[in-house]
Parts: C-alpha cells; structure tokens; sequence
C-alpha cells in the first residue's frame, strides 16, 4: 500500500513527522511537495495527491496545509476520494473505521508534529467496518454519480 503525501507551507512542518510514523508502519510513501516553507497555493497539492490516487500511483493520502480545511475541501473537489479533516485520535479512527476515509488532512497550525505522527498512525492501523457503514459509503459514492 502506498501514501501519497502533499503540502503547503503552512502544513510543511507536520510532514516529517507523517512521514516518520509511514515509516515506523512500513508503508510506501510517495511526497508531491512541497519541499519548504515558501508560500505556495494548497490546491495545486491536493490536486497532485488527488490525481496519483486516482491514477493508481497510491491507494491512500495524506494532505497537510495551514489549517487542514482548504486543501481538505480542495481533495474533495475529486471524484473517488473521501478526504477526513483529523483533529483528534478518536476522529482518526473513526475516519477510517467509519467513513473508509482515504485521504485524510491536518493543519499545521492546530496540530502538534507529535499528535499527527499519532494520528497517521491509528488512521492507517484502522480497518473499515463495512457492513452498515459500506451502504453509506455507498451513497457518497451515488451523490457523485448524480452530479
Ligand atoms: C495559507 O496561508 C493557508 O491559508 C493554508 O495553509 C490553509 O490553512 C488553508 O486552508
């Protein structure tokens, strides 16, 4: 299974630590940027994350920016993808668990390096339920037929 990882300078200082705890979990990373803290625009990085899920290149991601929200929504802009905003470790379970989240975001300025190593750990140790849960899956998946 492989992680496809982006961010903008704002969510530039979790990435490590992301990457650290991928690592600790032996899973395959990929990292689309960026690669400082200069200012850059956090749609164009959820789009390369979005795009290498899409394309097969990773099966999950992880997005970081300032707050988590904007490049959260700008991953939900794409079809197939179920971006979870986690700003806890209860919402990192349940994203997965629940949800079959398979992108999830953080912000930088919220969250701590050490609580997002936390929750990229317990989000990809989490298995979905199915069951109740797949038939609601499910329906997010028919909204995006519909549209
Ligand atoms: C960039 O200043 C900031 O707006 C961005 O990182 C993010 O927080 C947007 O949601």
């Amino acid at each position: 299974m492989k992680v496809a990882i982006g961010c903008d300078h704002g969510g530039y200082c979790l990435k490590e630590a992301c990457i650290r705890a991928l690592q600790e979990l032996s899973l395959e990373y990929v990292d689309f940027g960026t690669f400082s803290e200069e200012s850059v625009d956090y749609p164009d990085y959820a789009e390369k994350v979005c795009k290498a899920i899409r394309n097969g290149e990773a099966e999950q991601g992880i997005l970081l920016c300032g707050t988590g929200i904007g490049i959260g929504i700008a991953a939900n802009k794409f079809k197939g993808i179920r971006c979870a905003h986690i700003t806890d470790l209860f919402c990192a379970e349940m994203a997965k668990l629940h949800n079959n989240a398979n992108v999830i975001s953080m912000g930088g300025r919220i969250t701590s390096p050490d609580d997002a190593y936390a929750f990229v750990k317990k989000f990809f140790t989490t298995e979905f339920a199915g069951g109740r849960h797949q038939k609601r899956v499910d329906k997010i998946t028919a909204i995006e037929e519909k549209e």
